[in-house]
């Protein structure tokens, strides 16, 4: 076994006790400090008794030298600041998503953890979760074939948030989703976004995203907060096959069909489209035994093995950085009624 590595939390509101608690579980770390302005909160996170130290200066916690890492889980517009102060001091850092509140804040702390040597990860947890790593693997190992489309769909009755619509509160679990899953990452040449606010709320309470995937696949999210029925569905229909992702079912969570539709002609004009006969596959369904396992329990122990492997992580502020780019792409082509609008390539810059 090799040495625990030492992390300290930063921010114990409403999720960095999920955090604390993950660290504290793993075999890979040595949990040293809980840090949040208010002390109350970080004591309460840890408990009576605890050997986990509390801090409330970022920068006294960042200048100890028994801290190898630290997770950032304080409010969106706090996080770059936060990991550009920690990368600056050698920390290793995994930020909860978003990676900061602007695409240029988030390409400077990519840049910035490239030029420390250091590894800087987001913490995008749904891919951390059996059913989507299981997705993952499939989708690489060619099993559902070519990608024709995905459709996702998460509504419920959500709080209509006071700083963001429902596009950035709700499509970047779905948009970080189809970057882990999409081979070579979430890199659409287009968005389209329509959104309806039928309550007056001033932003979008119902939105629509579509994107061009590779070759002539498409991508379509559905995001609302004003369903009374809860739905987390992702359908990925392959050449070969489809696989049915329903979060809410977990008996079931993940199903492939071996069912479709093949066209038997290749038609090249509509003569010929007209002629083609259309066969339908009627084959199995399977439903893949997945482990139960909570996703932050994985996401730390990758965390871990990025910084032993000297590798950057499964999803890493790269990833974090395309989610932010098409989320903006969403945001203007919604100003511009549905316009199909590509999304700025940051990392570019950066390579
Ligand atoms: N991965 C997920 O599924 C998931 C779920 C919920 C929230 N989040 C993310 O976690 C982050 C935190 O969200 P939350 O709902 O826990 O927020 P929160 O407001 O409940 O908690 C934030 C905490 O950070 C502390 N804080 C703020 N600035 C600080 C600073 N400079 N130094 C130290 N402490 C500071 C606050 O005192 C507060 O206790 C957000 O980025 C959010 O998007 C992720």
């Amino acid at each position: 076994m090799s040495q625990l590595l030492r992390v300290a939390v930063i921010g114990a509101g409403y999720w960095g006790p999920n955090l604390v608690r993950n660290f504290r579980d793993s075999v890979d770390w040595d949990l040293m400090a809980v840090c949040d302005l208010d002390e109350s909160r970080a004591r309460r996170v840890i408990g009576p008794r605890s050997t986990v130290e509390v801090e409330t200066s970022v920068d006294r916690l960042l200048a100890r030298e028994d801290v190898d890492a630290v997770a950032i889980a304080t409010p969106a517009r706090t996080h770059a600041p936060i990991a550009l102060r920690a990368l600056d001091a050698g920390k290793h850092v995994v930020v909860e998503k978003p990676l900061a509140d602007n695409s240029d804040a988030a390409a400077a702390m990519v840049a910035a953890a490239d030029e420390a040597g250091r590894v800087l990860m987001i913490d995008h947890t749904y891919c951390y979760t059996p059913a989507v790593q299981y997705i993952r693997k499939v989708i690489a190992e060619g099993v559902l074939g070519e990608l024709l489309y995905v459709d996702s769909v998460r509504i419920n009755l959500g709080l209509v948030q006071p700083d963001v619509d429902v596009f950035w509160d709700l499509a970047p679990h779905d948009l970080s989703i189809l970057d882990f899953i999409l081979p070579g990452g979430l890199v659409p040449r287009s968005v389209s976004a329509t959104g309806s606010d039928p309550l007056g709320a001033g932003k979008a309470c119902v939105g629509y995203l579509s994107m061009p995937l590779a070759r002539d696949g498409i991508a379509h999210v559905a995001v609302n907060w004003l369903s009374p029925t809860k739905i987390r569905q992702f359908v990925i229909g392959g050449s070969r096959r489809t696989l049915l992702w329903d979060d809410l079912n977990p008996a079931q969570r993940v199903s492939i069909f071996d069912r479709g539709v093949d066209l038997n002609t290749q038609a090249r004009d509509a003569r010929q489209r007209e002629a083609a006969t259309v066969s339908y596959r009627l084959g199995d369904i399977t439903v893949p035994a997945l482990p139960e396992r909570e996703a932050l329990a994985t996401m730390v122990e990758e965390f871990a093995a990025a910084i032993r492997e000297r590798r950057r992580p499964l999803t890493d502020g790269r990833a974090g950085l395309r989610v932010l780019s098409v989320l903006r792409a969403v945001s203007e082509s919604l100003e511009r009624e549905g316009s199909p609008t590509r999304p700025a390539q940051p990392e570019s810059a950066l390579v």
